[in-house]
């Protein structure tokens, strides 16, 4: 049983406005669909503007980041494999001063001065399983990186207590958010890597299944 989070999260500021981000969702729903081809059970917490998959997956579909956090700790128990691939929001916006719940904050209220958006900090969804992981449970997670790929990347198998982690540059062109490819380097807890070519997405997705076979 393959457990999965993938998409964007998005979480409102008033009931017009929300942070988020440009995530497709592609990535994890090509490991979702290669993860059930091969046989697994997968059960997906997906963001919202994810891919429609397949009837045969379990889909549990979330807005805002504690949603997803709160979605996948529940089905963590009865998994054998977690894969975090969604891009979390880790801050969410306070609601403006004054507006409650459900309303819109109105530009006319402003009487000429700009709000300012104040954020807090969102579970960390990946780190959760990880602090939870069972010795006979394997997680996967991935690091998008826009500066030192390798040293992020080996700080977050170790915070997070992963098996793999595949990192991927996010600002380099065919590679990460909301692109077809991705260039990875993958990661595993004894300390080995391996760089990949700039590969389509679903190639990535089953080169990472073929891989848990060597762990
Ligand atoms: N992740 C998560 N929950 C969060 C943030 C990240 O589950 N609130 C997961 C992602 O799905 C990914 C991994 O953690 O598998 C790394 O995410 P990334 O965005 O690269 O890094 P962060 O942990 O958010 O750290 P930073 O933004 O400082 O690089």
């Amino acid at each position: 049983t393959v457990l999965l989070t993938l998409g964007p999260t998005r979480d409102p500021w008033d009931a017009v406005r929300y942070l988020s981000n440009s995530s497709s969702g592609l990535m994890g729903a090509c490991l979702a669909v290669s993860a059930w081809m091969r046989g697994a059970v997968v059960k997906v917490v997906c963001g919202p503007n994810a891919f429609d998959l397949p009837p045969g997956i379990e889909t549990h579909p979330v807005t805002t980041a504690r949603q997803m956090s709160e979605a996948a700790a529940d089905l963590w128990p009865g998994a054998d494999i977690g894969c975090c691939t969604a891009a979390v929001c880790d801050f969410r916006p306070v609601p403006p001063r004054g507006v409650e719940a459900g309303q819109k904050l109105k530009r006319r209220s402003l009487a000429g001065d700009l709000p300012v958006i104040s954020l807090e900090e969102n579970p960390d969804v990946l780190k959760g399983l990880g602090l939870s992981k069972r010795s006979d449970q394997t997680l996967i997670g991935f690091a998008a990186e826009t500066g030192d790929l390798l040293g992020q990347a080996r700080l977050k198998l170790d915070e997070k207590r992963l098996d793999l982690v595949v990192a991927n540059r996010v600002d380099l062109p065919g590679s990460g958010f909301d692109s077809p490819t991705n260039s990875v380097t993958v990661l595993d807890r004894n300390g080995r890597s391996e760089q990949w070519p700039e590969l389509p997405k679903p190639e990535v997705a089953w080169r990472i299944w073929d891989l848990l076979r060597h762990l």
